[in-house]
């Protein structure tokens, strides 16, 4: 058998597209709760005031927080070994800056977990994926704010002593790299975007970068210090980091191409992994910085804190490899999750122009590997579509189960050239709402769920085939992939 005994099949979510329950028993707004749906044509947009007339898709989202009994009991018909979800963090602290926590916040996840154990299924918890309190974007910009470190610790140690028992599988922040474009402002580091227009900043001053690298620093120390803690107190934990898995390759093999695809595979992903599992910044973070006039303000201290919270595994999302060349080529560009690129030929794309590239996972997981050495996982992947509903009521989602036979497959062949692989959560196991458009129609679940784009179904489940064949799937340990 290719992969472990124990490996860890499952599904992933985040609360802030899959909960809802936005305002319910306490919980106060996060960012996400401020943006309103798009396309993939037209771009999201940030309100500073939430307008009651319109429709917020993070609101009721797919209604997860009343149906959480009936999601998990799906999971467990599956098979699901793990299922990654986020705690919200403005359900346990309103505002993001109360003392006390808010204790039907965590009840809700109290009676979330208490369900995985009665299928066996082992939650993995990411801390904070998208979902910074209002109240601490507010008041701090966001990350930009060093305070936003202490609350965060205290959110952290509130959630550890409150779910030792339950969690032992944690992720700091999710897709962390995020923040090294600008495009990562508003959803990653929860900085204040401009009212009515789109949080997706595709460019900014210097000032603004050396505020976002400086927000990006605050999460790295903010993440070291929250593994610190779970070494220190919680030994049984296991402490993951999250990156936005981008494989760059060259578009010729013109030596200045080949520097531009190093270029962004250093920025886009070694950056963020080596803070956190070597526990220092790169080498070349340096001259970027320089070139760039960029200050990130770091304090007396904080390099001893990253080297004291060096996590146990890498984890990452994998959508879509991308293509670099030298500066201001004319190639065609394509869509990619929160980085474009230029297009490539050699692949297919999804409907919303993600180019699907199974081979590009084998390569990423192997160079994580050899770079780390620590165990790796794949915690997103998976493939957005329209699904239809055909005429037997039946959603026969063919072009899913293929799209996911070939990941797997790209999986097994890393797995047997010897990358350790913990386990694979696929994205969006019950549909969810699309954190790039915020669309209900890029549909990504095993399970399908009753709700269109501008808020209509009654949010009612239905099993699609890829249900049945992830099912098998899991039996088999990744044998049977028919
Ligand atoms: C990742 C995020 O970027 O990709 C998820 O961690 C997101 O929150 C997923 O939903 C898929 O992206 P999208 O835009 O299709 O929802």
């Amino acid at each position: 058998m290719a992969f472990r005994k124990d490996f860890l099949w499952g599904g992933a979510t985040a609360a802030n597209q899959f909960e809802g329950g936005w305002d319910e028993d306490g919980k106060g707004p996060n960012v996400p709760d401020h943006i309103r749906g798009g396309t993939v044509s037209t771009p999201r947009t940030w309100d500073y005031e939430i307008d009651p007339d319109v429709y917020y898709p993070s609101h009721q989202a797919v209604d997860f927080y009343h149906r959480y009994k009936e999601d998990i009991a799906l999971y467990g018909e599956m098979g699901f070994k793990c299922f990654r979800l986020s705690i919200n963090w403005a359900r346990i602290f309103p505002t993001g800056m109360e003392e006390e926590p808010n204790q039907k916040g965590l009840d809700f996840y109290h009676n979330v977990f208490a369900e995985c154990k009665k299928y066996d299924i082992e939650p993995l918890v990411t801390m904070s994926h998208y979902e910074l309190p209002w109240g601490l974007s507010v008041k701090y910009n966001g990350w930009a704010g060093r305070d936003v470190i202490d609350y965060f610790m205290h959110y952290a140690e509130t959630i550890f002593k409150e779910y030792k028992d339950e969690v032992k599988l944690w992720l700091t922040f999710n897709e962390i790299n995020c923040g090294c474009s600008p495009s990562g402002r508003v959803l990653s580091l929860g900085m204040q975007g401009e009212d009515g227009k789109t949080w997706f900043k595709d460019s900014e001053t210097d000032e603004e970068a050396s505020d976002r690298f400086t927000a990006l620093h605050h999460q790295f120390v903010a993440s070291a210090k929250a593994v610190k803690l779970a070494h220190e107190k919680y030994p049984d934990f296991k402490m993951g980091l999250m990156i936005v898995a981008n494989e760059p390759y060259p578009n010729t093999c013109n030596p200045d191409d080949v520097k531009a695809a190093q270029d962004t595979q250093d920025l886009q992903n070694w950056l963020c992994g080596d803070v956190q599992v070597r526990g220092h910044y790169p080498f070349f973070a340096k001259r970027y910085f320089k070139e760039h006039n960029i200050t990130v303000r770091m304090e007396e201290g904080d390099e001893e804190i990253l080297k004291e919270g060096c996590v146990d595994f890498y984890s990452f999302s994998y959508y879509s490899s991308a293509v670099e060349a030298k500066k201001d080529t004319e190639e065609a560009k394509t869509a990619g999750n929160i980085f474009g690129s230029i297009k490539n030929p050699y692949l297919k794309a999804s409907d919303w122009g993600w180019q699907i590239d199974p081979m590009g996972l084998r390569i990423y997981l192997n160079q994580v590997y050899a770079r780390y050495e620590i165990p790796v996982m794949i915690v997103e992947n998976g493939l957005g579509a329209v699904d239809e509903i055909a005429e037997d009521g039946k959603i026969h989602d063919v072009y899913r189960i293929d799209y996911l036979r070939e990941h797997i497959k790209a999986m097994k062949e890393a797995v047997e050239d010897g990358v350790d692989l913990m386990g694979y959560t696929m994205w969006g196991c019950t549909d969810l709402v699309s954190a790039s458009t915020g669309e209900m129609k890029k549909r990504y679940g095993f399970v399908y769920v009753d709700r269109d784009n501008d808020g209509n179904g009654d949010f009612h489940r239905e099993r699609k085939d890829s249900f049945f064949w992830y099912k098998k799937v899991i039996e088999t340990n990744g044998e049977d992939l028919d």
